[in-house]
């Protein structure tokens, strides 16, 4: 594509992420803060929603709010293009919503150089689990990842504890079709997901894109410690049962377990919840989350459970009790050798310097590639900063991804 029609997108593109960082579009003015079911996710899926319909998409929702749109009748032939638009709970403006951006543009650019490519374009809800503390939610329940026990009872919201399936019913949808919802990837004949690398190695590397040969798979799971809520002045040391001795116990060792692991393995403790969480009071209780994650299976589910025995033994030492208990987990995902190539191909045509690599972060493609050939692409983002307010990606880059991406779908064409 010429340099004034990557010029267009890139305006385009940065036009869409100024709008949708507005306060239409957030619940903070601090951060990107939008999830299933408030009104700013609705104005967000209402503006993605007008774009379509002007280009002739035909555009539709799940059964829980999962956006659809095509340019085919459904079950046709299509290829599908997206990512999510919902946001971390402290988030920028790019993670997710610069990959459904781009996935609008590849859809303006096959309108506007009359390519007519038959598209389908997927934006998921609840990718971030910033709703319902479940990462990859509308991407799971399509893949049939999930339980109708969970929808209704353990999948609670946390703003007000209320269940997944009570506060689709309340927006309007239809959670007792939720099973109906892998029909959205029927015709599918490949999908290619654009997004923020969120790391810094394209950007330390001098690299423009990145394409994604694997996705790292991982568990989210949470340690809950019970210890005694003494009170912090009167309770001499040999006297506590202190939960939080065994949380920074925890701590170090998934450090160590990462680490000797080895393989890019990682481990986090993000959350960390004490009850009553008072500066003159030991702690009854505590949670704490684990994100554990690595493209070798073997090895993250190794430190998954090394660390979970580490903390019943570590509170058991000290007369207490740790329950661990699994959140979700989703294998690693190679992904399809065959639209690698494409986009591979694409890029070198574009002369840019790019490079493959794999994805350390978890993406809605993780469950399409259960059920259709799929691929990513990365553009860098500022420093690796994601998950922030202080995200910054450059349009330039997301412009020329959707012209790889498009030239890749174009090559990919029976
Ligand atoms: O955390 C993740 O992997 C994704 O950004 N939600
Ligand atoms: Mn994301
Ligand atoms: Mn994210």
């Amino acid at each position: 594509m010429s340099g004034d029609g990557r010029e267009r997108s890139s305006e385009r593109i940065a036009r869409d992420i100024e709008t949708l960082s507005g306060a239409d579009y957030t619940l903070s003015t601090d951060a990107i803060r939008r999830y299933a079911y408030t009104s700013v996710y609705r104005n967000t899926l209402d503006y993605f929603t007008r774009a379509l319909q002007e280009l002739g998409f035909e555009v539709n929702e799940d059964p829980v709010g999962t956006l659809i749109a095509r340019n085919r009748p459904s079950g046709e032939p299509a290829f599908g293009v997206g990512s999510h638009c919902d946001s971390n709970r402290n988030g920028g403006r790019y993670d997710g919503t610069m990959g459904v951006v781009t996935a609008l543009e590849v859809c303006r650019l096959s309108a506007e150089l009359g390519l007519d490519l038959p598209l389908q374009l997927i934006s998921f809800l609840e990718e971030e689990g910033s709703g319902f503390g479940q990462m990859l939610l509308g991407s799971r329940i399509m893949a049939q990842r999930v339980t109708e026990e969970e929808l209704k009872e353990s999948f609670t919201a946390l703003d007000d504890g209320r269940s997944f399936w009570d506060h689709a019913l309340e927006a309007g949808y239809e959670p007792g079709r939720w099973r109906e919802s892998i029909h959205v990837l029927d015709g599918l004949t490949g999908w290619i997901e654009m997004h923020i690398e969120q790391a810094r190695v394209l950007q330390d590397t001098g690299n423009r894109i990145g394409v994604v040969t694997a996705i790292a798979g991982y568990i989210h799971a949470d340690v809950v410690v019970e210890g005694r809520a003494d009170h912090a002045g009167a309770t001499p040391m040999d006297f506590r049962l202190d939960p939080g001795l065994v949380l920074a116990e925890c701590v170090i060792e998934l450090e160590r377990l990462a680490r000797a692991a080895g393989k890019g393995t990682v481990g986090t403790v993000g959350e960390i919840e004490v009850h009553p969480s008072l500066i003159n009071a030991i702690p009854e209780r505590i949670r704490f989350s684990l994100d554990i994650r690595g493209v070798d299976e073997d090895a993250f589910r190794g430190v998954a459970r090394d660390i979970a025995a580490f903390a019943e033994e570590a509170a058991r030492r000290r007369a207490m009790t740790a329950h661990y208990r699994e959140r979700q987990t989703l294998s690693a995902t190679p992904l399809d050798e065959r639209i690698v190539g494409a986009l591979e191909t694409a890029a070198t045509v574009t002369g840019e310097p790019f490079m493959l690599m794999p994805s350390g972060a978890a993406h809605d493609t993780m469950c399409v590639a259960d059920h259709v050939p799929s691929a990513m692409v990365f553009v860098p983002c500022r420093d690796g900063i994601s998950h922030s307010p202080l995200e910054d990606a450059d349009p330039e880059d997301a412009a020329l991804a959707a012209e790889i991406i498009l030239a890749a779908i174009r090559s990919l064409q029976p």
